[in-house]
């Protein structure tokens, strides 16, 4: 510090070649972070230092930085011998393939990436920058936590990320990669956020670490075990993404943008593609004949969309619904199918709440919705009643509703009771549905309903289990089947499977334009 002061202060001798001298050693100075020593230490865990993940995520030569030479204020515990220019974040913008890009990237060489006052102020400047110019902020978070040294004016910090995190939420797409711990507070930054990525093995997040775990609850958990990647991403599903290194997971990253527009008044980028296999007859083989017999709907999935385009989202957290970005015809959608291979693709708490958030990340940020379903309904039990599967299905139903982007149902199989009307039916608001010949719209499966409405006439009879089939083949004659919800005009279209590409092309297509407006209010109040 002392000996910046005196070069500071005797700036008015310099030459003009020493001035672009003592520029040149304070850039390398600022490339140098916290020192070779903990470059090298960096490595050694397996982790890119912040600027090698800048390097990767920006196209190369388009990164400009800001805030460079900013060091910390702080004087209290020796702070003030020990500084490092950039104060342990580099921030800036460049382009991400072609498209302008914020950043900010923390640096773990210098105070374990912990977040200082002004280490703060510069993520606020992006951020501000980010939501005036309309374009996403990418956060690569690796740090400690609040500058302990620093006291409040770091809490403070936080706070003001966290009130810009909700203030962008809608307005520009953000995206934060955990790249190293993410403990205490910090961790409700990008738990705003749009999407969370985590790399395997080198990064957790948790409220209180295993030490408190133990003190207050007795417990005995690592860090990994208590907050690593494949607990975020099983467990509690506060991850959406996790690669096996830091490489791959900003490949992620640039990924998912690829996806999705600049800001809310966008649309995603439209990508070339070569019309000439709209029909696709894998489709017509998926669904088994025998209606209790699961199957992947991620072979729908891959039969409907443009090749190699379905970037799956949320993968190994509540697998009974898929939820993921797509192409079609070369633009962007965003699906949501129920998977029959995992808990034959009944919703229950956690599927709601991750269909739910997915559904409004994509209308908030103009991203058509395909709706894949195939549902038997809402899982029983007191596990999930008492758990609030009334308040947590609200979730997915108020998310359909509410939105206003183009939206479109292909019922595959099953659409039992009120699931029916949850999954995007055209009552919620929904431009088109269509159903496969296999679809069965019904209140309920065939025998369960049998056994309800003829429960008295079954009991009396001769043989009641003739009696019971009896009236099962009738319901299912009647019901199982989508024909009368088209007569209703709730089905648009019964189509063949072999056909859904091209007429799910042709409706996204006519609905590019489609202009649908909530009544004015300040905003509603989803049932959280
Ligand atoms: C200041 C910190 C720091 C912090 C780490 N360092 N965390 N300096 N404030 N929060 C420094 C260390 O002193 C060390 O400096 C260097 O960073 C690297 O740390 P190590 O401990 O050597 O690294 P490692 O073994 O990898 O462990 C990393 C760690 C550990 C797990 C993050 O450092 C740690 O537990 N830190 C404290 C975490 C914490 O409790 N943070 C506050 C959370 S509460 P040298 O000079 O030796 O290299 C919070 C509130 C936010 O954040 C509230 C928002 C509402």
């Amino acid at each position: 510090m002392s000996e910046q002061n005196t070069a500071e202060a005797g700036q008015g001798i310099l030459s003009k070649d020493q001035k672009l001298e003592q520029l040149n050693s304070k850039n390398q100075e600022a490339l140098l972070g916290g020192g070779q020593r903990r470059i090298d230490s960096q490595h050694k865990k397996g982790k890119l230092t912040a600027r090698e993940r800048i390097a990767l995520l920006i196209d190369e030569g388009t990164f400009e930085e800001i805030g460079k030479l900013v060091t910390h204020r702080s004087t209290d515990f020796g702070l003030d011998k020990e500084q490092y220019l950039g104060d342990g974040v580099v921030t800036g913008y460049g382009k991400v393939n072609g498209r302008l890009t914020y950043v900010f990237s923390q640096d773990f060489t210098v105070f374990g990436g912990s977040l200082s006052e002004t280490h703060a102020e510069k993520i606020c400047k992006i951020m501000d920058m980010a939501m005036k110019n309309g374009a996403p902020v990418i956060g690569l978070n690796d740090s400690g936590g609040a500058r302990i040294q620093e006291g409040v004016v770091s809490l403070g910090g936080y706070a003001d990320i966290f009130y810009r995190n909700t203030r962008a939420s809608g307005v520009v797409p953000q995206l934060s990669a955990v790249m190293g711990p993410c403990a205490g507070g910090a961790v409700y930054s990008p738990a705003i956020t749009d999407f969370i990525f985590m790399v395997e093995n080198t990064s957790y997040m948790f409220v209180t670490g295993p030490n408190v775990v133990k003190t207050v609850t007795q417990e005995e958990v690592t860090a990994e075990e208590l907050g690593g990647a494949s607990t975020h991403s099983t467990k509690s599903g506060v991850t959406h993404f996790t690669s096996a290194n830091d490489a791959k997971c900003i490949e992620d990253v640039k990924k998912l943008l690829s996806y999705i527009p600049q800001n809310c008044e966008e649309d995603a980028p439209v990508y070339d593609y070569n019309f000439g296999d709209e029909k696709r007859t894998v489709l017509n083989d998926i669904v088994p004949e025998n209606p209790n017999q699961p199957y992947d709907m991620r072979e729908v999935i891959e039969g409907i969309v443009d090749e190699d385009s379905f970037f799956e989202a949320h993968k190994n957290f509540a697998e009974n619904i898929v939820v993921g970005f797509a192409r079609i015809g070369g633009r962007s959608i965003g699906i949501v199918g129920n998977q029959p291979a995992s808990l034959a693709g009944v919703l229950d708490i956690d599927s709601s709440v991750k269909g739910a958030r997915f559904v409004r990340f994509c209308d908030s940020f103009n991203v058509p919705l395909l709706v894949l379903e195939d549902v038997p309904g809402f899982l029983p039990g007191t596990d999930q009643e008492w758990n609030a599967i009334i308040t947590n299905g609200a979730k997915l139903l108020y998310a359909f509703s509410e939105a206003t982007v183009p939206r479109v149902t292909v019922i595959t199989r099953k659409a039992y009771g009120g699931a029916y009307d949850v999954m995007n039916s055209k009552h919620i608001g929904a431009d088109l549905n269509f159903a496969w010949p296999t679809a069965e719209i019904a209140v309920m499966g065939a025998k369960g309903a049998a056994e309800i409405i003829f429960k008295k006439e079954i009991a009396e009879a001769d043989s009641p289990e003739e009696k019971l089939q009896e009236k099962v083949d009738d319901y299912t004659t009647k019901f199982a089947n989508p024909y009368r919800a088209a007569r209703r005009g709730f089905i648009d279209e019964v189509i063949v499977p072999e056909n859904t590409r091209k007429k799910l092309i042709s409706a996204f297509e006519m609905l590019e334009n489609k202009v649908d407006q909530l009544p004015k209010k300040k905003h509603g109040n989803i049932p959280l």
